[in-house]
């Protein structure tokens, strides 16, 4: 049983990661028309996983005999400058979804929830994965330069960090 509280913000919650994978989808149409087919298709894989994210949360609140609401979601951005322009935004989103996580965490712990606390434990533990996959990126951006031939080369890197 959750207090209406943890709910509220859960939902919340659950809209942020609905927004990060339209988000990212979004960004992954950006690079397909510039032709970046390897970020292409590492956003569209995040975007994917985004939704997973969503989907885990919206279960969690439902099994423990919650409504899960789902509530208006903000159309993302659709332009970028370049690919570090994107990515830096990847990265300033996720740790943006990090701090909420932190603050979600520690109100389940100020209203005693310990079933919600353990429950996003695996969220931290995903975000720390998330920034540092994404900042594996950036690295890789600085160090290839964005030069025509180094957006090439930068593609296939990232292409390549693709998951299987
Ligand atoms: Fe589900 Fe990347 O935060």
């Amino acid at each position: 049983m959750l207090s209406q509280k943890v709910v509220g913000k859960l939902n919340e919650h659950i809209n942020l990661e609905f927004y990060s994978s339209n988000l990212y989808l979004q960004m992954s149409a950006w690079c397909e028309i510039k032709g970046l087919d390897g970020c292409a298709a590492f956003l569209r894989l995040q975007a994917r996983e985004e939704l997973g994210h969503m989907h885990k949360l919206f279960k969690y609140v439902y099994e423990t005999g919650s409504l899960p609401v789902l509530g208006d979601i903000a159309a993302p951005p659709v332009e970028y400058v370049s690919i570090s322009d994107l990515f830096n935004k990847v990265y300033d989103h996720e740790c943006h979804i990090t701090r909420e996580i932190n603050a979600l965490l520690n109100a389940s712990a100020k209203e005693g929830d310990l079933s919600t606390v353990n429950f996003l434990q695996w969220y931290v533990a995903e975000q720390h994965e998330e920034e540092h996959r994404i900042q594996q990126v950036l690295d890789k951006i600085r160090i290839i330069g964005e030069s025509d031939t180094g957006v090439f080369f930068i593609d296939r890197a990232v292409g390549g960090m693709i998951r299987k």
